[in-house]
């Protein structure tokens, strides 16, 4: 059995840094679509998921905006959480025959993924899935430009490059991230279109966005401001997830999670320092083989994961216990205060009913070895794993 090991590439030292996602954010926010639209062609192709935007108004909105900015609009609807290939196949065929010259994606980050993969499998001569997201070819064909309209928080793909897609013959679900090109021209981001979300997917969405920022703080030694700014969004998260779990109209708990979800994966903590991203990797896996909601993958793996590295770096653990979770180190030695930090985040993962354990996920014991077959290693963080360990980390995580 091996996995896949993928050269994490770490970015120490001198970058380059730009992000060319414009954003509107706010209650009046959608007003930002009537500015964008007249900046691009005329045929839109309108992507959205199963639904849920028509039953909150936003569809509503959104397609009054469009008509009144003379747009001809084709509507490519049914994206799932966790896209698949095959429904890429059939949206690439779509906008290719509307010829469409801009992509509108209204939703949450699978079908803002979803969008961003269209739009450069549109004008594609070879198999998308192949030479993008296999072989992670550059992008030599057009790409049609994509906005969002988010209507859910979490994965960052608002202002990313990021698009995931699983293909259900293989069980594999990989991520790509795309170049400046394939960012979003620009995202609308209001706060209340994020009210109606269901609380599992709310608070998964909240630990998509802890996980990301834990991915990229897990890693390096240096003395970089990127963890500091790290710290301060991961103190942000939870002060504001415990109001928004309580009172999930609360405008300004719901504004300060969707901004720190742009910031935890629009590239800017990334810079200057390596990264980690192994828990997502083992949770895109477990997510291929079950289907299940991309942040409860992550929850479920985590704590078993940072157990296991915690020996490779346990004074950025201890940091991460006080920074982060107030632990008081008086009278404890550096495994106790790193203990005392997973425990208290153990203890808001459960206040925010979060999934801990695969097998809640649908993951069996004849499961294991294929997914830790199809995680795919980098070498990023502080430790690199083996298939074996894997393996035991998913056990841990039964
Ligand atoms: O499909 P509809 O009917 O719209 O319902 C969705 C879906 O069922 C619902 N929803 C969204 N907004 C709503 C709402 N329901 C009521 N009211 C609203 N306002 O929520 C459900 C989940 O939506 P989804 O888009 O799947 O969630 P999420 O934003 O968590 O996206 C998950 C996908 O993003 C990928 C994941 O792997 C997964 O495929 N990721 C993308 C990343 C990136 N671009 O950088 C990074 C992430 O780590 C992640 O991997
Ligand atoms: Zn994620």
């Amino acid at each position: 059995m091996g996995c896949t090991v993928l050269t994490g590439e770490l970015t120490l030292g001198n970058f380059t840094y730009s992000n060319p996602t414009k954003l509107y954010f706010g209650s009046d926010s959608l007003e930002g679509l009537r500015k964008e639209l007249p900046r691009y062609g005329k045929n839109v192709l309108l992507v959205y998921g199963g639904g849920s935007i028509k039953k909150t108004g936003v569809y509503d909105a959104v397609t009054g905006i469009l008509k009144e900015s003379g747009k001809t609009v084709t509507e490519l609807s049914g994206v799932m959480p966790n896209p698949t290939l095959e429904k890429l196949y059939e949206g690439a065929a779509l906008a290719k025959n509307s010829h469409a010259d801009f992509i509108l994606a209204v939703g949450g980050g699978s079908v803002c993924d979803y969008a961003k993969a269209v739009s450069v499998s549109a004008h594609c001569t070879e198999d998308p899935w192949e030479k993008y997201f296999i072989n992670m070819k550059p992008v030599d064909n057009a790409i049609i430009p994509v906005g969002t309209v988010l209507t859910m928080v979490g994965t960052g793909s608002e202002m990313n490059g990021g698009s995931v897609i699983t293909n259900r013959k293989t069980m594999r679900k990989i991520g790509r991230v795309f170049g400046e090109d394939v960012f979003p021209k620009f995202s609308i981001l209001n706060p209340e279109f994020t009210y109606t979300v269901p609380q599992y997917q709310m608070t998964a969405g909240f630990f998509d966005i802890m996980s990301h920022i834990l991915e990229q703080y897990f890693s390096g030694d240096d003395d970089n401001t990127s963890d500091y700014i790290m710290e301060g969004l991961l103190r942000s998260l939870i002060h504001s997830s415990r109001i928004a779990v309580k009172d999930p109209k609360n405008y300004e708990a719901r504004s300060n999670i969707m901004w720190i979800a742009t910031w935890a994966l629009n590239t800017l903590v990334a810079k200057g320092k390596s990264t980690d991203w192994m828990v997502h990797m083992i949770g895109q896996s477990v997510g291929a083989f079950t289907d299940a909601t991309h942040g409860m993958t992550l929850s479920a793996v985590s704590l078993s994961y940072y157990r296991h590295i915690m020996p490779n770096a346990l004074h950025k653990f201890v940091r991460y216990a006080e920074a982060v979770w107030n632990v008081n180190p008086a009278g404890k030695s550096d495994a106790e205060i790193a203990e005392a930090g997973l425990a208290e985040m153990k203890k808001w993962m459960e206040e925010m009913r979060l999934v801990l354990s695969i097998k809640e996920l649908g993951v069996t014991e004849d499961m294991l070895e294929g997914i830790a077959d199809g995680t795919f290693i980098l070498k990023g963080g502080y430790k690199i794993l083996t298939y074996d360990e894997i393996v035991q980390i998913l056990k841990e995580s039964m």
